[in-house]
């Protein structure tokens, strides 16, 4: 008998789709999300997720093929949408039989979904509106994501507890739906799945896990931040729609103004066009975090973090963090 029976029982869809003990994803991060902490996750019972980001497909082939020596569970992999490889990236997914590609960062290219779903795999989705989501499950969209501002990295202008009710009365019944933002402790999880959501992802409480790569100085940076430390990226310039990043406070999130103003400049030269100027903003995001991340500059690095930074006190092995998430959300449950 499990110690998580009313858990279990209400993660029952998402559990089925994921193929995974809990419907608990570690959602993708960038420089994260490779391969220890992935195959920690899915051995510890979660849903691993490999962080494609800007990789070659040589490279993301190596990660799979990594990730697969470390773990015989089930994993899926984030591939962003705009890459301009894409449709290699997923070849390379295919030829594994990844069995679940999270399509991220924009709508899915024509092609893409159906590319994914010849080789067999299912196909998780993102949707910031309830119409866009819609269309996205009706185009062959597996399972669905609502993300939420309060996360960390790339986030939309709406919070999860907004979302979740906007989304999860219309699609529940009917879609696979997770959700995401915000989320630091089980009792949440217990909420959102009384919602009808069939499982949850996080992403800043398992960033700094035992098992993590990241940096022991990016990892003290999360130990010692509160809610309030983890903000947003602003926009300057109205004419360069960049998509906000929620990281801690530090002379990076500074840098990032400065960086805005350089692309907005040579937007205004007609050096470069609007899909080259926002590439070069997550060019920019991409070489941040990676100098947080892996080289530990948490002061010029970029330290995307979510709200839930402030329930992150200390390193703790995924397994545990798993643990604690569970045992929550059942005495939740078990309370009602
Ligand atoms: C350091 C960091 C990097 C991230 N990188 C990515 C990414 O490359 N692709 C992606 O789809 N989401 C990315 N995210 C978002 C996470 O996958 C996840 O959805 C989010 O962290 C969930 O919200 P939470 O931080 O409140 O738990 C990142 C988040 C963090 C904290």
């Amino acid at each position: 008998m499990s110690a998580y029976p009313k858990t279990l029982q209400m993660m029952k869809r998402g559990r089925a789709f994921l193929g995974s003990e809990y419907a608990i994803l570690c959602g993708a991060m960038s420089w994260v999300s490779e391969r220890n902490l992935v195959s920690a996750i899915s051995n510890a019972g979660g849903f691993g997720v490999i962080a494609c980001g800007a990789m070659t497909p040589d490279l993301l082939d190596a990660e799979i093929a990594a990730t697969k020596a470390l773990t015989a569970k089930p994993f899926g992999v984030n591939l962003i949408t705009m890459h301009p490889m894409l449709f290699d990236l997923i070849a390379v997914c295919a030829r594994h039989g990844v069995g679940h590609v999270v399509l991220a960062g924009g709508i899915p290219p024509k092609g893409s979904v159906e590319a994914i779903k010849a080789a067999g795999a299912k196909v998780i989705v993102f949707a910031p509106t309830l119409a866009l989501a819609k269309k996205l499950l009706r185009g062959g969209g597996d399972a669905l994501v609502i993300e939420g501002m309060e996360a960390g990295g790339h986030i939309g202008p709406v919070a999860t507890s907004v979302l979740a009710q906007e989304f999860l009365p219309e699609l529940a019944e009917e879609h696979l739906v997770f959700v995401a933002g915000g989320i630091g402790r089980g009792e949440a999880i217990a909420g959102y799945l009384e919602m009808g959501a069939v499982g949850v992802q996080l992403g800043t409480r398992f960033a700094c896990a035992t098992e993590s790569i990241a940096h022991p100085d990016f990892k003290k940076a999360f130990f010692r931040a509160n809610a309030r430390d983890a903000v947003a990226s602003t926009q300057l310039d109205p004419r360069l729609p960049v998509i906000p990043v929620r990281a801690l406070k530090n002379k990076g999130t500074e840098e990032f103004a400065a960086k805005q103003r350089e692309v907005a400049l040579l937007l205004d030269q007609g050096s470069v066009d609007m899909g080259e100027a926002q590439l070069r903003i997550e060019h920019f995001w991409a070489g941040a975090l990676r100098r947080a991340v892996i080289d530990g500059d948490v002061e010029n690095g970029s330290l995307m973090a979510g709200q839930s930074v402030g329930m992150v006190t200390r390193e703790e092995p995924v397994a545990e963090i798993i643990g604690s998430l569970m045992a929550e959300s059942e005495a939740a449950l078990s309370r009602r």
